[in-house]
């Protein structure tokens, strides 16, 4: 199914709440009649048709498939204009998110709650990596080669990118210290890492799940404690059996991109991002070089960093939307620039201890 009634809920609720202008309108029986009668507009209908085909989407009647080919023509109009633009150094392209709305989107497919406070969450704080000299790091680093990486994860329409994020740098770390890499539980955090800040599908922040991890000592296996991608009540027992241990949290120094790289040349890093830019949404390949803001409202993996072909510094990052988005579900984004970083990659770095 393409909508849970979770996600219209969320849907309508985010609507209400603060985009009520972006619904997009229905279009009359008439009106379609009339639009497919223009050659651009049935090119369009057939992307749209190739493209349904492709990703096995299904509309409940012909309104509602009508609706969808508006948003689709409009997402496609965009992700053609920027990809016919000379000297990008990535790609968009239409994939599984091309029939949603931007407001959608956000609602269902980030979930990074920013913290109310930016300035009292970092600084000041131990950075275990503050004397290492990038001069003794390797130039290039992939977590995956080094075995500290699961298969790329999907979080479905459940705003819980915080838990995959944090899973996958307390993956990382427990490889490094163990030797074994285990897949471990977003459900877990999902259902029992409740409180003010992390509310399941509907957001959360990666450091609260540290702290979490550090208060019950560890996390549940991914097999104990599978996704769901839902809301749900927590299963004490399948919590209880510890796969991996984390013992607490450090803030990356925010705005410092060296300070980024020493951290990641030891071990994979929780990173905010904007992720609802159509440059990070539709991301098909390639360097992503900006074209986002700065706010903070997903989170990814820092798996990573190297440099490409023309030589363009860059990011490896992990996302949790399947291995079908970007690069097989990661993407590059271009490191060393000054300040916040590109869609506001080094404002809020973290990583378990
Ligand atoms: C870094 O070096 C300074 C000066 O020698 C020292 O005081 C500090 O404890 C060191 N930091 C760490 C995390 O080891």
């Amino acid at each position: 199914m393409v909508v849970s009634l979770r996600f219209i809920l969320t849907a309508i609720a985010v609507v209400i709440s603060a985009w009520c202008a972006a619904a997009p309108r229905v279009l009359a029986g008439r009106e379609l009649a009339a639009a497919a009668a223009g050659g651009d507009d049935a090119a369009m209908a057939l992307r749209h048709e190739k493209w349904m085909a492709e990703h096995g989407r299904a509309y409940k009647d012909e309104a509602e498939k009508a609706r969808r080919l508006e948003i689709f023509r409009a997402n496609a109009k965009l992700i053609d204009a920027f990809n016919a633009v000379e000297g990008n150094t990535h790609r968009l392209t239409t994939n599984r998110f091309a029939d949603l709305t931007d407001d959608e989107f956000r609602a269902a497919w980030t979930g990074y709650r920013a913290p109310a406070a930016l300035a009292a969450t970092s600084g000041g704080g131990r950075f275990r990596y503050e004397n290492f000299s990038l001069a003794d790091a390797p130039q290039s680093m992939d977590w995956r080669a080094m075995g500290a990486v699961t298969g790329v994860k999907d979080q479905g329409d459940c705003g819980c990118c915080w838990a995959f994020s944090a899973v996958a740098a307390a993956e990382g770390l427990n490889k490094i210290q163990t030797g074994r890499l285990v897949s471990l539980s977003e459900q877990e955090l999902v259902d029992c890492n409740v409180d003010d800040v992390n509310q399941g599908c509907e957001g959360g922040l990666m450091d609260d799940a540290f702290q979490f991890m550090a208060r019950r000592g560890g996390l549940a296996s991914e097999s104990s404690y599978p996704y769901r991608g839902v809301d749900g009540s927590c299963r004490s027992s399948a919590a209880a059996a510890r796969a991996a241990t984390v013992r607490g949290h450090e803030d990356v120094p925010r705005n410092n991109e060296a300070a980024l790289a020493a951290a990641v040349a030891h071990q994979p890093v929780s990173v905010a991002i904007n992720g609802e830019a159509l440059a990070f949404k539709f991301y098909g390949g390639g360097v992503l070089d900006g074209d986002c803001s700065t706010e903070l409202n997903h989170a990814i993996t820092a798996v990573g960093y190297g440099t490409a072909g023309d030589g363009s510094k860059y990011w490896l990052m992990k996302n949790s939307w399947g291995a079908s988005w970007g690069e097989g579900g990661y993407v590059r984004i271009r490191r060393g620039v000054r300040g916040e970083g590109v869609c506001g990659l080094a404002k809020l770095p973290s990583y378990p201890v």
